[in-house]
C-alpha cells in the first residue's frame, strides 16, 4: 500500500485541514515557550524548528508516518550492510567509511572496515608525503598545485569541503577542482600552473565518465607536452575508483590507485578515498576529525527518538511541506562563507537521490518526492532573492545555518553575520502587519507594499564554529534527512537512472558535431535543425 493511502497519511491531512488558517504567530502566542521546546541538539549541533507550522500534534502525526515507513527497520537495515538500493542490488554503506576500526559492518559476509581503515591509512601516507614535500614531480621538485578531476561527487564533495575547511588547509599549496567538459574549464586551471609542481588526482567512481576522461586526458597531454615524457604520468598522476582495471588502461599505475567501493554512492563518498584532495590540504588528522564528526551525526541518527533526532526531525519537517502544503523546494541558507559550495553539494545529494517518481516495487509514487534545493551564503541572498521568499507567492522552506564563533574575527562582522541570520528568521515567521505599517507613518498606497504577511517556515541549525568535525556533522545530518524522506516515499535514495539518457544521447550526437561532411540526421526536427545551425556557426570563423 502506498504511503499515501495509510491512514497515518490520512491523519496528516486531516491535521492539515485543522491547522488551515493558523499562523506561526498565533503558535507562538498560544505558546510562548515553542522557542525553547521544539528544538533538539546532537553534539554541539542545535535545531530550532519552532518557526514552522507545526504543533505538538503534527510531530506525533509525522513520527507515526516513519514508524509506518518503517523507518526504524530501514536504518538498521542500512547500518547492518543490506542491499537496500535495490535497483543496483547494492548495499548503502557510506556510514561504514567513517566507523571506527573495531566496528564490524559486513557485506556478504566480509567486514568492510578492516578495508576502509587500510585505504585510509593508504591515503594518510600519501598525503604525508606530498604535505612533506617528499613526494617529488618527475623533475625531482616538490609538489605546489593539486588538481582534482572528477564530477557529481566525485568534484562537488571534496570541492565544498575544501572551501569549508579553507581556514584548516595548507595555504602555501594550490587546490583547484575540474569537472566541466568545457575546456575553459581545464585550461583555466592549468594555463599558469607549473607541471613540474602538478599534481592530478583523477577522481570517478566509475572511471568511465566521460566529462572526467576526457578533462583528464586533457591535463595528461598538458603535463607530458610541458616535461616531455610520458613516463612524468607517474609521478603527477593519481586515482581514486572502484575501478582498476579502467585505470590501468588509462595510463595510471594501479599503485597509485586509492580504491573505495560500489557501496558507496558517489554523492555520498567525499569521505571515502575521493576525499583525497581534502586530505592533501588539510592534513589527515582533521580529514580523521571530520569522520569523527560524520560518526557523531551517524550514532545519533541510529539512537535518539525520532521526536529529538535532527536528520529525521528536518525529514518530516520536509515531507511536511511538500506533501501538505504543496511546496515545491527548500532553501539552505549557510551564514558562513566557506560553506558557499554547500547549497551545490546538496542539490546533487538531496536532488539525484530523491528526484524519483517510481517506487521501490516499480510502481509510479502517487504523491510528491524530493523538493527543488538552492540557496547562496548570507548575505549575498538577501540582496538577491529574498525578496521573493518574504513577499513573492510560493513557499519557500529554509534551512538557516549559522556557527556562534566566526572562523576570523574581523571587526564587528561576526555579530553583523549573525544578526542578518537572526532578523531574518524573524522576519520570515511573524511579517510585520498593516497595522505596524501604518503606524510608522507609511502613506496609504504604500501600506499593501510594506506589508509582510510573514508565515514563512524556518529551520535554524546552530553550532559553535566551523570545522572539520562540525562539517562532518552537518554533511551527516542532511545525508540522513535524505534517507530519512527517501523511506516515507518509499523510493531507491541510491540509485540515478535518471542521468542515463542523456548520456546516451550526447554519445549519439558527438560524431554528428565532429563529422567532416554534413551528416545523416535522425533526432527530432528541433535538435536535427539546432545540430546544423550549431556545424553552421561553429565552422563560420571568428568571435563576433
Ligand atoms: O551521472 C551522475 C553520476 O553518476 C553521479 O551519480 C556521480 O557522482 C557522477 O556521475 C560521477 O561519476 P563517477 O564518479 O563514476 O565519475
Amino acid at each position: 500500500m502506498s504511503i499515501a493511502q495509510t491512514p497515518e497519511w490520512e491523519a496528516l491531512l486531516a491535521h492539515r485541514r485543522d491547522l488551515e488558517g493558523a499562523t506561526l504567530r498565533d503558535l507562538f502566542r498560544e505558546d510562548p515557550s515553542r522557542g525553547e521546546t521544539f528544538t533538539a541538539e546532537a553534539g554541539d549541533m542545535f535545531l530550532d524548528y519552532s518557526k514552522n507550522l507545526v504543533t505538538g500534534e503534527t510531530l506525533r502525526l509525522l513520527v507515526a508516518l516513519a514508524e509506518r515507513a518503517g523507518l526504524r527497520e530501514r536504518i538498521d537495515a542500512m547500518f547492518r550492510g543490506e542491499r537496500i538500493n535495490v535497483t543496483e542490488d547494492r548495499a548503502v554503506l557510506h556510514v561504514a567509511l567513517r566507523a571506527p576500526a573495531g566496528e564490524v559492518i559486513e557485506v556478504d559476509g566480509q567486514n568492510v572496515v578492516p578495508w576502509v581503515h587500510e585505504v585510509l591509512d593508504r591515503m594518510s601516507a600519501f598525503a604525508e608525503r606530498v604535505r612533506s614535500g617528499e613526494w617529488r614531480g618527475f623533475t625531482g621538485k616538490p609538489i605546489r598545485s593539486v588538481v582534482n578531476i572528477g564530477i557529481g561527487g566525485s568534484d562537488l564533495g571534496p570541492a565544498m569541503a575544501y572551501e569549508a575547511l579553507r581556514d584548516f588547509s595548507d595555504r602555501s599549496r594550490a587546490f583547484r577542482f575540474v569537472s566541466n567538459v568545457d575546456g575553459t574549464d581545464v585550461w583555466e586551471a592549468t594555463r599558469d600552473l607549473d607541471a613540474e609542481e602538478t599534481l592530478f588526482i583523477v577522481a570517478s567512481k566509475t572511471f568511465t565518465t566521460i566529462e572526467t576522461l576526457t578533462n583528464a586526458q586533457s591535463a595528461r597531454a598538458w603535463l607530458v607536452g610541458a616535461l616531455g615524457d610520458e613516463a612524468a604520468v607517474a609521478n603527477h598522476f593519481v586515482a581514486v575508483s572502484t575501478n582498476a582495471e579502467e585505470v590501468a588502461a588509462f595510463g595510471i599505475d594501479p599503485g597509485n590507485m586509492f580504491e573505495f567501493w560500489d557501496w558507496v554512492g558517489g554523492r555520498y563518498s567525499f569521505d571515502s578515498a575521493i576525499g583525497l584532495s581534502l586530505m592533501i590540504a588539510i592534513g589527515p588528522a582533521h580529514f580523521r576529525e571530520m569522520l569523527a564528526g560524520f560518526r557523531q551525526m551517524d550514532e545519533h541518527f541510529r539512537a535518539a527518538p525520532f521526536d529529538r533526532n535532527l536528520p529525521v526531525l528536518l525529514g518530516l519537517i520536509g515531507v511536511w511541506y511538500g506533501n501538505f502544503f504543496g511546496a515545491e523546494t527548500h532553501a539552505v541558507l549557510p551564514y558562513s562563507q566557506y560553506l558557499w559550495k554547500l547549497p551545490s553539494y546538496l542539490q546533487q545529494l538531496d536532488m539525484e537521490s530523491n528526484g524519483k517518481s517510481i517506487d521501490l516495487d516499480g510502481s509510479p509514487v502517487d504523491h510528491q518526492t524530493g523538493p527543488i534545493v538552492w540557496g547562496t551564503a548570507g548575505t549575498n541572498g538577501q540582496h538577491a532573492y529574498y525578496q521573493l521568499i518574504h513577499q513573492g507567492t510560493k513557499l519557500i522552506p529554509c534551512d538557516f545555518i549559522g556557527f556562534a564563533r566566526p572562523s576570523h574575527e574581523v571587526g564587528r562582522h561576526q555579530d553583523l553575520l549573525m544578526a542578518n541570520l537572526f532578523a531574518q528568521t524573524e522576519a520570515l515567521a511573524f511579517g510585520k502587519t498593516r497595522e505596524q505599517v501604518q503606524a510608522e507613518g507609511v502613506p496609504p498606497s504604500q501600506v499593501p507594499h510594506r506589508t509582510f504577511r510573514g508565515n514563512h517556515p524556518t529551520n535554524t541549525i546552530l553550532a559553535t564554529a566551523l570545522t572539520p568535525r562540525a562539517l562532518g556533522r552537518l554533511v551527516a545530518l542532511y545525508e540522513h534527512k535524505v534517507f530519512t524522506q527517501g523511506t516515507i516515499w518509499h523510493i531507491d535514495s541510491f540509485d540515478q537512472w535518471g542521468v542515463e539518457l542523456g548520456k546516451a544521447l550526447a554519445n549519439r550526437i558527438v560524431p554528428e558535431l565532429e563529422a567532416g561532411s554534413e551528416p545523416e540526421l535522425a533526432h527530432d526536427s528541433s535538435t536535427n535543425s539546432l545540430i546544423r545551425r550549431y556545424r553552421r556557426m561553429r565552422h563560420a570563423g571568428g568571435r563576433t
